[in-house]
C-alpha cells in the first residue's frame, strides 16, 4: 500500500485540483491517504504563486520535508501547481529532496500517466525496502530513484489521451463527501492580465470546459449526496461553452434546474464581466443559487484601477453594487483589496477606505502588493515604504473588522437555513448560511452535511451563534 499525503496552498482551484489528483490516485487501488507527512511514501505539494509570502511558505515547507527523506530514502516528493509552472528548474536545483515538478498550466493527462507509473515503481521499491535493510547500498534502486527525478513535461512523456481529464474539473474526496461539498473547475487560466497578477503566466490562457461534461459531473456529485457545489474559475463571468458559446448565466440556470435540495456557489467574479442577467438568474433560483457575491474591488482609486489594468471605474463598480443590493437584497458581498500598489498615494488609499465604508462588505480579503515576476507592475516605480503599506493594511483591516461586527449584529433574531460543515475544536458545530456567514451551533455529529434552520442568538466578530428551529 502506498501512503499519500497532499499539502495544498492557495485558492479553491488548487483545492479542487488536489482533490482530483487524490481521487485519481486512490482509484488506481493500492494507494491510501494519510494525514501525517512522516507516514507518507509520496508527498504532493500543490503550490501557490500569488504573493511572495505564499512562495516563501512553500519553500520552507519543502525544506522541512528533508527530515522525512533521511529516514525513508524512497520517499517521493512532488511539487505541482502555480509555483511549479515557472520555478521548475529552481525548485529541482535548490531542493535535492524534490523528486518531480509539474506545473498548473500543463496537461493533467500527462501528470496522470506519470503518477500511474510512479505508483507502480514506488510499490516495487517500497517492497524491496521493507524486506531488505541494505537498501541504501542497493545501487539498482538508487538508479531507479534518480530516473524518477525529473521535470515532467510533454517532451519526456507521450500523451496518449488527449481527452479532457477528469482531473481538470476537480473532485470530491472522501473528506468532502462526508461534508457533502464539491468544488468544480468550470474553466482554467485567465486572459485578463491585471498588471500585478502572475496567474495568467502560471495557469495559462483562459479555457472553459464543455457544459455537458460539467453538468454530468454535477449530476453525479448530487447523486452521491453532495449538498453544496462551488463552481470555480479565475473569472467565472467570462465562462463560454466551447461548443455552444452559452455563457455563465445559462450554465447557472441549467445547474439550478437540476433536481434536489442543494446549494450552488461560484468564485471569482470580475466586475468587468458581471452582468445584471446573472443577478436575475440568481434571484429567480434563490432556493439553490446562493446570494453570495465575491466581487473583487482591488482599489477604490480610478488612477490605481487603471494602472492595475482592471478596465472598470469605481463609478461602474458602485453601480453594480447597487444592482446586487436591489436584485438580491439579502446578498452577502465580499471583496479582495490590494494596498500599497506602485504609485498608491495616501489619497488613493483613502478612496479605497471610503468604498469599504460605503459598501459595508461582509468580508474583505486584503493584501499588501507583492511584486511578481513577468508582471507589468513589477516594473513600475514604487516609492511607498513598507512601513506605510503595513499601516494602511492594519488600519483597513481594523476598520473592516468593526464593519463585520456591525453587520453581524444585524442578523441577531433572524432565521437562516444553514449547511452543517464540521465539528470545531471548541466542540461546536460550524454551519454556514447561503451567504457564507459562519454560525456556530451545539448539535450532534449526525447533522454534519445536512441543512438545518438556525435562529441567531448572538453575534461576534467572526462567528454568529444560533439555536435550532424545528
Ligand atoms: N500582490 C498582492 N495581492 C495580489 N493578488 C493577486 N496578485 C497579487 C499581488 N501581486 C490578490 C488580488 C486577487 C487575490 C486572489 O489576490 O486581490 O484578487
Ligand atoms: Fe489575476 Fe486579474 Fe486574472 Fe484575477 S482576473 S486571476 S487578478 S489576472
Amino acid at each position: 500500500m502506498i501512503n499519500l499525503f497532499i499539502k495544498t496552498y492557495g485558492c479553491q482551484a488548487n483545492v479542487a485540483d488536489s482533490q482530483s489528483v487524490e481521487n485519481y490516485l486512490v482509484s488506481l487501488g493500492g494507494v491510501q491517504v494519510v494525514d501525517k507527512e512522516e507516514l507518507a511514501d509520496l508527498i504532493l505539494i500543490n503550490t501557490c504563486a500569488i504573493r511572495e509570502k505564499a512562495e516563501q511558505r512553500v519553500f520552507s515547507y519543502i525544506g522541512e520535508l528533508a527530515e522525512f527523506k533521511k529516514n525513508k530514502s524512497y520517499l517521493n516528493i512532488g511539487v505541482i501547481g502555480c509555483m511549479a509552472s515557472y520555478l521548475k528548474k529552481e525548485i529541482l536545483t535548490r531542493f535535492d529532496n524534490v523528486s518531480f515538478v509539474f506545473g498548473a498550466k500543463d496537461d493533467l493527462n500527462i501528470l496522470k500517466e506519470y503518477l500511474h507509473d510512479l505508483i507502480v515503481k514506488l510499490e516495487t521499491i517500497k517492497e524491496v525496502y521493507e524486506h531488505n535493510n541494505i537498501f541504501e547500498q542497493d545501487n539498482k534502486i538508487k538508479f531507479e530513484l534518480k530516473k524518477i527525478k525529473r521535470i515532467i513535461n510533454s517532451k519526456n512523456i507521450i500523451n496518449k489521451n488527449k481527452n479532457l481529464s477528469d482531473l481538470a474539473l476537480g473532485g470530491i474526496k472522501n473528506k468532502f463527501l462526508e461534508l457533502k461539498q464539491s468544488f468544480i473547475n468550470i474553466m482554467t487560466g485567465c486572459n485578463n492580465y491585471c498588471s500585478y497578477c502572475i496567474v495568467p503566466f502560471t495557469r495559462g490562457r483562459e479555457k472553459s470546459y464543455p457544459s455537458n461534461i460539467l453538468l454530468d459531473r454535477i449530476k453525479k456529485d448530487l447523486d452521491l449526496g453532495v449538498k453544496e457545489i462551488t463552481l470555480l474559475g479565475q473569472n467565472v463571468n467570462s465562462y463560454k461553452d466551447p461548443i455552444t458559446n452559452n455563457g455563465f448565466e445559462w450554465l447557472m440556470e441549467q445547474v439550478a434546474k437540476l433536481n434536489g435540495d442543494f446549494w450552488v456557489r461560484f468564485v471569482s467574479s470580475h466586475p468587468k464581466d458581471m452582468t445584471i442577467d446573472l443577478l436575475h438568474v440568481m434571484a429567480n433560483y434563490s432556493d439553490k443559487l446562493c446570494a453570495y457575491v465575491h466581487f473583487p474591488l482591488q482599489s477604490g482609486s480610478n488612477k490605481i484601477l487603471q494602472s492595475m489594468n482592471r478596465t472598470y471605474t469605481i463609478e461602474k463598480y458602485m453601480e453594480q453594487i447597487d444592482w446586487i443590493r436591489k436584485i438580491l437584497p439579502q446578498a452577502t458581498i465580499t471583496t479582495d483589496i490590494i494596498v500599497g500598489f506602485p504609485g498608491e498615494t495616501e489619497q488613493d488609499y483613502l478612496m479605497t477606505r471610503k468604498i469599504i465604508e460605503q459598501v459595508r462588505y461582509d468580508l474583505v480579503y486584503s493584501f499588501i502588493y507583492s511584486p511578481r515576476k513577468y508582471t507589468k507592475a513589477s516594473l513600475m516605480e514604487d516609492n511607498c515604504p513598507i512601513e506605510e503599506k503595513n499601516r494602511r493594511l492594519q488600519e483597513l483591516q481594523t476598520r473592516q473588522m468593526e464593519i463585520c461586527f456591525e453587520n453581524n449584529l444585524l442578523t441577531v433574531g433572524k432565521t437562516f437555513k444553514t449547511l452543517v460543515e464540521k465539528r470545531l475544536t471548541n466542540g461546536k458545530l460550524l454551519t454556514r448560511t447561503a451567504g457564507n456567514l459562519r454560525v456556530l451551533y451545539d448539535g450532534n455529529d449526525d447533522l454534519i452535511g445536512n441543512f438545518v434552520n438556525l435562529k441567531i442568538q448572538s453575534a461576534g466578530r467572526a462567528n454568529l451563534v444560533g439555536s435550532l428551529i424545528k
